[in-house]
């Protein structure tokens, strides 16, 4: 036999041993449920793979990335690259700290209003999660509810233009998209000298954002970003002198900042794991290659919705339906515990809405796929058409 003859031969093996990979992953992805769960939610499998594979032995350490220290050089590398692909992917403008902290979103709730609030604060009330801002932000100062959705049932928001700061404001609050209601801006209010504060847990990175037009943005990494247990906080710098030296050490931005988020054991894991999904998305051509992918997926099912001739119906204004959180009723409300157990058998998981509001959820964050949703659409209209 010639070297040519055995490099052929190996070459040949290399690629039926590549194609069985790529038929194992496919057979792995088919043979998973769809999960439009609302957070934690959806991880690409690539990622998951990928954790687990370097889970005992990071890259040849001998090790796991979990059981070394914060300030050596393995997870260093890790950090500097979750922080540098945000930086990209976001394009974060000069001038502005990305914190990763614990705490989830709820802390943030405080943690705004502890940091900038002096005096008050200007609130748009768009649904379940502003309202808990709202709260938490009521225990340090005056809250000036700008916006008040209640009386629609949160299923509308304002004009953005209509949105307007009060005189004194420190800042003013937006949940850019209400998880629970399904509700989404699509394009935000001008807020001019006072600093627009953004609850982005549910559609960060979901879609372009220019971030030089915020003061603060937070979010939860679970739904978009990665496993839980970071929170994202990126931060306009001259707001960390609002800062004040008695807030309790990890109740204060500044000392987060300064310490580029290693001021304490900061959480590994999920930055890792957000590492990971940030690789992912810049592959599939980033912030706004995902958008693309998002609103079709959004499409779909609001096309489903609508031409079911009134078998669903969505609760939510057209012009503010998220491409994140579809949410239906069935016109039937008796019928959605069966819709939802059926849609269970046939491997379409966590599509009830949320305990407060119940009807039918469908959260599609970036991880989900076309292929996820046109088994989902293809459901609904069966279901319709046997329950009709
Ligand atoms: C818009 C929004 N804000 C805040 C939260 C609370 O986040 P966490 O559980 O990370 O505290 C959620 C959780 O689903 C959310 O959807």
């Amino acid at each position: 036999m010639t070297i040519a003859e055995i490099m052929l031969g190996s070459n040949k093996a290399a690629g039926l041993v590549r194609s069985r990979k790529i038929l194992k992953k496919q057979e792995l992805i088919m043979s998973r449920p769809i999960n439009f769960s609302a957070g934690p939610s959806m991880i690409p499998v690539e990622v998951l793979e990928s954790l687990s594979a370097d889970m005992v032995n990071y890259k040849a350490t001998g090790l796991s990335l979990v059981e070394v220290s914060h300030r050596g050089p393995v997870y260093d590398e890790v950090h500097q690259e979750a922080v540098s692909l945000l930086r990209e992917l976001l394009g974060v403008p000069e001038g502005y700290s990305v914190l990763f902290l614990g705490g989830g979103a709820t802390l943030q709730f405080s943690m705004v209003p502890m940091n900038l609030m002096k005096g008050s604060a200007d609130y748009a009330n768009t649904g379940t999660w502003a309202k808990k801002a709202i709260a938490e932000a009521k225990k340090v100062g005056q809250v000036n509810v700008v916006f008040d959705g209640s009386s629609s049932n949160f299923s509308s928001l304002p004009d953005p233009a209509s949105v307007k700061p009060s005189p004194g404001s420190s800042y003013l609050h937006i949940t850019s998209n209400e998880t629970i209601g399904g509700i989404q801006w699509k394009s935000f209010p001008d807020t001019g000298s006072v600093p627009l504060v953004a609850d982005m847990s549910s559609d960060i990175l979901s879609r372009p954002v220019d971030v030089s037009r915020f003061g603060l943005i937070y979010a939860g990494a679970q739904k978009n970003l990665g496993p839980s247990g970071v929170t994202l906080v990126i931060i306009r710098d001259d707001l960390l002198e609002r800062s004040s030296d008695s807030l309790g050490a990890y109740l204060n931005y500044a000392v987060h900042a300064k310490a580029n988020s290693l001021y304490n054991t900061p959480p590994v894991f999920p930055i890792w794991g957000v590492k990971l999904v940030l690789e992912q998305i810049k592959k599939r051509g980033g912030a706004a290659a995902v958008a693309k992918e998002n609103a079709a997926q959004a499409a779909e099912i609001y096309n489903a919705i609508e031409s079911s001739e009134g078998f669903y119906r969505s609760p939510v204004d057209p012009a503010c339906r998220s491409d994140m959180n579809v949410v239906w009723r069935l016109k039937e409300e008796s019928l959605e515990a069966e819709f939802i157990a059926q849609a269970g058998k046939a491997g379409l998981i966590g599509l009830k809405g949320h305990r407060s509001v119940g009807g039918c959820r469908a959260s599609i964050y970036n991880a989900m796929t076309m292929e996820g949703v046109k088994r989902l659409t293809s459901f609904m209209a069966d279901f319709a058409r046997k329950n009709g």
